[in-house]
C-alpha cells in the first residue's frame, strides 16, 4: 500500500477532507495527489504557490531595562491551504509571532489563555487550560520563568519573565504550551511559534534570512481533526497537508548563485521530516543550541518533532524552479521493530508505514547572478565538549510503550513519575552522561528542558543523521532515539535550578505519560 508513498492512513485522511466539502475538498485532494508524484497540470496550478513569508514579529517594547509582549492564546479563523479553518492561536497568527531579542536580554511576556474551556479530552484533562514553554532556552525552570507545572484556566493572565543571560546567542528556540495530557491537542491545533536570540555577531547578516516553521494539519469539518482513540495519542497524528508558516507550498525567489539562510523548526507533533531541495546541497551550520564551527553540507536533513536546524543554500546558477521537499520517511509503529522496520507493517494498522513524498515550499531562481560563497567558518568558539568525566553520573533511561501509554524505565508519569536528581556544584557545571535506549517500534525524539547536551553516539537510525551530531560541535535539546537503538549524550548541566522535564517530543506520547521529572537542586 506504499508504493507509491501514500500509506493507507493518509487515504483515509484524503477520504476525511473530502468530507468536509467545499474548497478544501479540492486543495487538500490536489495537493495529497501532487505530492504522491501523480500531478497533472491542472493540480499543480491548484497548489500553493503563493509568496513565502516569514513569520510575523512580535512587537516588543523597552520597559525598566526589561522588554516586554504579550501572547494572546485564542480559536481563531484562519484561512489554511486555501480555506477556513478554526484553529488555536497566539495573537491570531498561526504559527505565532516570531520573539527576536539579544543574549542578555531580561524578557517579559505577558500571556493571556482567551480559550473558551468546558469538556475533558479522550485522556480525562480539562480542555482550555494552557501554559507557556520557551523549548530550547537556557533559562530557569522555575517560576516567573520556565515553569511548566503552572497552569493557566480560560480567563487567566501570566506574566512570565526570561533572564537571558545565559542563553547562547545565533539561537532559533520555540515557544509552545506545555499542560500535560493537552500539549498534542493544542499543538496540533497550532499553538506554537519561534524564538530566535540573535547572533553573537554578524557574520552571516550579509545572507537573505528566513526562518520556516514546519507544521502539518488534518481540517476536518473546519478544525483540526480531534484526537479521538488511544491510536491517536500512540501513533502521534500525521496530517494530510504539510505547511511553511502556516502556508501550503509557498514560492519563494532567490538570485541564482546567491546564498540564504534558512532556519527550519519542526513545530509538528508527531511527524518527522526528511528535508531536501532539490539538486541542491544543505549547509548546516547551527543546530538546536546554536550556531556550528563551520558548515556541514549534507544532501538532506531528517528533522524530528522539535528539532531545529540552521542551514545556508547556495542557489543554482541554473535559473529554475527547485522544490523544497520531505522524502518519504519511515518513523516505524507500533510493531515496526519486530517487523524488520515497518517493512511488513507499511501503510498497515499500525502505521508503520512512510510518512509521503510532499513539497514544502519552492524556491524560485530568477534575476541577476550574484555570486556569493558559502563561508568557510561560522562560530569559531563551538567546539566538541572534553570534560573530565571520571566521577560523572551516568544515567540510563528505557522508553516503552504498551497498552495505550508511554513509560521511561517502566514508569508512566501519570502513575508514579520517574524523578532523577542532579546535584549542581556550588559553582561550575555538572557533567553526566545520559544513554536513552529504545527498544520499541518507532523512533522517539528525546528532549529535556533546561539544558543542552551533545551527542557522544547513536546506534542504529538515520547513518547522515549520526554522523552529523556526533561529529559536529552541536548542543542539542531534542534528538532522535532511533527504534532498536540508543543515544549516548553528554549532558551540561550548569546555572539553574528547579524542576525540569525530559520527555518523548512526539508529544502525544508526552501526554500519555512517556514524561520524566528531571529536579535540579
Ligand atoms: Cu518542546 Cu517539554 O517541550
Ligand atoms: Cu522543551
Ligand atoms: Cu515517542
Amino acid at each position: 500500500m506504499s508504493t507509491n508513498g501514500v500509506t493507507r492512513r493518509d487515504l483515509l485522511k484524503i477520504g476525511a477532507v473530502g468530507i468536509a466539502g467545499g474548497a478544501l475538498t479540492l486543495s487538500g485532494l490536489a495537493k495529497m495527489a501532487a505530492d504522491a508524484g501523480q500531478a497533472g497540470a491542472a493540480v499543480a496550478a491548484a497548489q500553493g504557490g503563493a509568496p513565502f513569508a516569514d513569520p510575523v514579529e512580535l512587537a516588543l517594547t523597552a520597559v525598566a531595562g526589561a522588554r516586554e509582549g504579550s501572547l494572546a492564546v485564542a480559536e481563531t479563523d484562519l484561512r489554511l491551504g486555501g480555506s477556513s479553518a478554526r484553529l488555536l492561536s497566539y495573537n491570531g497568527s498561526v504559527p505565532g509571532p516570531l520573539v527576536r531579542v539579544r543574549r542578555g536580554d531580561a524578557l517579559r511576556l505577558h500571556v493571556r489563555n482567551g480559550l473558551a474551556g468546558g469538556g475533558a479530552n479522550p485522556l480525562g484533562e480539562s480542555r482550555g487550560v494552557t501554559n507557556l514553554h520557551t523549548h530550547g532556552w537556557h533559562v530557569s525552570p522555575a517560576d516567573p520563568a520556565d515553569n511548566v507545572m503552572r497552569r493557566l484556566d480560560p480567563g487567566d493572565s501570566w506574566t512570565y519573565t526570561y533572564d537571558l543571560s545565559r542563553q547562547p546567542a545565533g539561537t532559533l528556540g520555540w515557544y509552545h504550551p506545555h499542560v500535560h495530557g493537552l500539549v498534542a491537542e493544542q499543538l496540533w491545533g497550532g499553538l506554537a511559534g519561534p524564538l530566535v536570540v540573535e547572533d553573537p555577531t554578524d557574520a552571516l547578516s550579509s545572507y537573505e534570512t528566513h526562518v520556516l516553521v514546519l507544521k502539518d494539519f488534518t481540517i476536518v469539518n473546519g478544525r483540526p481533526a480531534p484526537y479521538s482513540s488511544p491510536m491517536d495519542y500512540m501513533m502521534g497524528k500525521v496530517g494530510a497537508m504539510v505547511t511553511v508558516n502556516g502556508q501550503v507550498a509557498p514560492e519563494l525567489t532567490a538570485r541564482p548563485g546567491t546564498v540564504q539562510r534558512w532556519r527550519l523548526l519542526n513545530a509538528s507533533t508527531a511527524r518527522f521530516y526528511r528535508v531536501a531541495l532539490d539538486r541542491h546541497a544543505l549547509s548546516v551550520i547551527g543546530s538546536d543550541g546554536g550556531l556550528l564551527d563551520k558548515p556541514y553540507g549534507v544532501a538532506e536533513l531528517l528533522l524530528a518533532p522539535g528539532e531545529r536546524a540552521d542551514i545556508l543554500v547556495k542557489a543554482s546558477t541554473t535559473p529554475g524552479v527547485y522544490r523544497l521537499r520531505t522524502l518519504p520517511y519511515s518513523r516505524g509503529g507500533m510493531m515496526g521493530g519486530m517487523m524488520g522496520g515497518g517493512g511488513m507493517m507499511g501503510g498497515g494498522m499500525m502505521g508503520g508505514g512512510a510518512t509521503p513524498r510532499a513539497t514544502l515550499m519552492t524556491l524560485r531562481v530568477s534575476g541577476r547572478k550574484s555570486m556569493k560563497t558559502l563561508p568557510a567558518g561560522i562560530d569559531p568558539t563551538a567546539q566538541r565538549a572534553r570534560p573530565d568525566l571520571s566521577g560523572a553520573v551516568q544515567r540510563r533511561f528505557v522508553l516503552g510503550m504498551g497498552m495505550g501509554r508511554g513509560s521511561i524505565n517502566g514508569r508512566d508519569f501519570d502513575v508514579d513519575p520517574l524523578v532523577v536528581r542532579t546535584q549542581l556544584p556550588a559553582s561550575g557545571d555538572a557533567w553526566e552522561v545520559w544513554t536513552i535506549e529504545n527498544p520499541t517500534g518507532m523512533d522517539h525524539p528525546w528532549h529535556q528542558h533546561t539544558n543542552h547536551a551533545q551527542v557522544l553516539s547513536v546506534r542504529g537510525g538515520d547513518a547522515g543523521y549520526a554522523a552529523l551530531y556526533t561529529q559536529a560541535p552541536a548542543w542539542k535539546d531534542t534528538v532522535i532515539v532511533p527504534r532498536g537503538g540508543s543515544v549516548t549524550q553528554l549532558v551540561k548541566v550548569s546555572d539553574w535550578r528547579g524542576t525540569a522535564m525530559f520527555h518523548c517530543h512526539i508529544v502525544e506520547h508526552e501526554d500519555v505519560g512517556m514524561l520524566g521529572v528531571w529536579q535540579i537542586d
